[in-house]
């Protein structure tokens, strides 16, 4: 099938299995790897992507379902040239080890500061309750949100929701 998705802001359009996960539409069709595949069960968030400016699993999420909408990926935060405040935090705070689950904890937080700006600890500890790191106690995860909220007048790039 015939699946037209914007991605990051560009048009994407290309022939799909209708059984095509979100997630391999866009590491191996579109070719963004920023987007990580960890369980494939729903379970470690590292898939996490916005669609339509909603967090979603990318793994349990078929291509199919994004067509005709807008999808955001991690290769987005840092696009008008700088870094997002969040991924700033994640630096100034040493919120990842290894970064595997970096990518989805960032769509996941970005999301949340967005409706959020100034979360205490327990509505982070909530809002990534769906996303797994095993290297970290979270506790950088969290530093580094707190201090994203604290620095945030870069602000984020905005996506324009086109469906
Ligand atoms: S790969 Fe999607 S939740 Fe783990
Ligand atoms: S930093 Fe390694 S899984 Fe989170």
């Amino acid at each position: 099938m015939q699946i037209h998705v914007t991605v990051n802001g560009q048009e994407t359009g290309h022939e799909v299995e209708p059984r095509l996960l979100l997630v391999h539409y866009l590491r191996n069709v579109v070719g963004l790897t920023g987007t990580h595949w960890g369980c494939d069960t729903s379970n470690c968030g590292a898939c996490t992507v916005w669609l339509d400016g909603v967090p979603v699993k990318s793994c349990t999420t078929l291509a199919a379902q994004a067509d005709g909408h807008a999808v955001r990926t991690v290769e987005d935060l840092d696009a008008g040239g700088d870094l997002d405040p969040l991924q700033q935090g994640f630096m100034e705070e040493h919120g990842l080890q290894c970064g595997f689950c970096t990518p989805g904890m960032l769509m996941t937080l970005r999301a949340l500061l967005d409706r959020d700006p100034d979360p205490d600890e327990a509505t982070i500890r909530e809002a990534i309750s769906g996303n797994l790191c095993r290297c970290t106690g979270y506790e950088n995860i969290v530093r580094a949100t707190r201090w994203a909220a604290a620095h945030a007048a870069a602000g984020a790039p905005e996506q324009e929701v086109t469906a």
